[in-house]
């Protein structure tokens, strides 16, 4: 059923206080659209994110909302955007305190509330990623197991194990990696404890998980993404290491107890994609979030990310979120060549330019790849904008959609019938302060500077988002 849009205030100053209200849940025909969609572009964007985020002390501790736009065949546009129902966001709906912890935010109760809770189901946000799976859509996050969800309802089925082949005491994480050469998919979940570890996972075609290995790691580190080869499954696990007697004692939240340690090394993590033995090589020390991809090159891999100097300066603003557009960023997409015959690491910057959410043409996720897109900061600060950047030249091209909107992470959606890199379109959500809501764009991808082919004016704000999915329906 269609809603009407709901009134929206004329922003008093470029801000994005907005994008931290509560939306309501709507369905919505959208007729309020800017220029066209693009013939042959027929399918779903979906997109999460903490989209409740009352009780939290930390941006990534909103309850996860899903956002789909449905391009339809003859040009039309459809809004659904559900919360998904996690035993966290039913304890907390109508509650006036945090209930459970979260990544940055502790529960009502003090030391008491807090001590020795391990993550489990309650605490599950659902909320930083999206995998279309065989036919079911899974919203995930970082410590937990997947929600399912109808794909076309968005109405929450319950949370899954993959007919019990993930142990309960692992986590799924955010980032799962898929090879385009094979269809399978691959992910990780970090294990903290006596033997700190991380366990990998691989999904074959038929949906089914099959355990890769489990592998040492030489600390408890956090470690949110790690990326794919034909070969290797690649971590760089910087010292941002958790210290656990504030965690376990109650008296830090788990994004408190996690400190930089700028005299230790980042260590590099080889894991054979068939399980094995893994490689270590100590490098340099960083931090990232991220990973745009990698590939093989000869017996070398290269590896490009998303680099931030240590972990305090991007926890620092993801604490103090409402106030994140004075966050001046200091990320960086970086390319780094790894030698396991060496055991060298050696990396660079690529461009001059503050980019998040990095993201390649996924036909090439692990066939090496020329360009890599990414929301990114330009006047403003925050991530206003989406860059497109050729990573064999550091050339930058970007559109910036001007101070107060915040971009989401733009996916790669190929044009039909071309096989080119780059030829297609960059899809995001951007949160418009001017409407206090947000907007789908369509950018030609090898041209955001052009500005959006396409506009489409959402009836309700959709949050920050951190990740998403495209469902082709041609
Ligand atoms: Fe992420």
């Amino acid at each position: 059923m269609a809603v009407a849009a709901p009134p929206v205030r004329e922003a008093q100053t470029a801000s994005v206080d907005g994008v931290f209200e509560t939306p309501a849940e709507v369905d919505a025909l959208i007729t309020d659209v800017e220029g066209q969609v693009p013939a042959g572009l027929v399918g779903a964007l979906y997109r999460v994110g903490p989209g409740k985020l009352d009780l939290a002390d930390h941006l990534f501790d909103g309850d996860g909302m899903v956002s789909a736009v449905h391009f339809g065949p003859a040009g039309e546009i459809r809004f659904r955007n559900r919360f998904v129902r996690t035993d966290k966001y039913l304890a907390e709906l109508h509650a006036t305190r945090p209930k459970v912890a979260g990544f940055g935010t502790r529960a009502a109760g003090g030391v008491l509330g807090n001590a020795l809770r391990r993550p489990t189901t309650k605490n599950n946000a659902a909320n930083t990623a999206l995998l279309p799976l065989n036919g079911r859509l899974l919203a995930l996050w970082e410590a937990g197991h997947p929600w399912q969800l109808d794909p076309d309802s968005l109405e929450t089925i319950g949370e899954m194990d993959f007919n019990g082949a993930l142990e309960a005491r692992l986590p799924f994480s955010a980032h799962p990696h898929r090879d385009p050469a094979t269809g399978e998919v691959f992910n990780f979940g970090m294990v903290y404890g006596p033997r700190n570890s991380v366990a990998t996972y691989r999904i074959d075609a038929q949906g089914r998980l099959h355990h890769v290995a489990e592998t040492r790691v030489p600390a408890p580190v956090l470690n949110h993404d790690f990326i794919i080869t034909d070969r290797w499954l690649v971590f760089c696990l910087g010292p941002a290491r958790v210290h656990l007697l504030p965690l376990l004692s109650g008296l830090a939240s788990f994004g408190d107890s996690i400190h930089f340690h700028r005299d230790q090394a980042t260590t590099v993590v080889l894991v054979p994609r068939d399980g094995g033995s893994a490689t270590y090589i100590d490098a340099e020390p960083w931090f990232q979030y991220h990973f745009a991809g990698a590939f093989d090159d000869g017996d070398d891999i290269v590896v490009d990310l998303v680099r931030y100097p240590d972990y305090e300066s991007i926890n620092a603003p993801l604490k103090d979120f409402r106030h994140i557009t004075a966050y001046q960023p200091e990320e960086r997409l970086w390319r780094y060549r790894i030698s396991p015959t060496r055991r060298s690491v050696e990396g660079h910057e690529v461009a001059p330019l503050s980019i998040e959410f990095p993201q390649v043409d996924p036909r090439r996720a692990t066939g090496g790849y020329r360009v890599v897109y990414g929301a990114c900061g330009s006047q403003g600060g925050a991530l206003s904008g989406i860059a497109r950047i050729d990573v064999s030249t550091g050339e930058t091209d970007l559109h910036d959609f001007g101070d107060g909107h915040l971009a989401s992470e733009p996916l790669f959606v190929p044009r039909p019938h071309s096989d080119a890199e780059d030829d297609g379109w960059l899809l995001a959500l951007v949160y418009n302060p001017g409407r206090r809501a947000g907007d789908a764009v369509v950018l030609d991808a090898r041209a955001p500077s052009a500005g959006p082919l396409c506009t489409a004016h959402l009836p309700v704000n959709t949050a920050v988002t951190f990740h998403g999915a495209w469902r082709d329906a041609r």
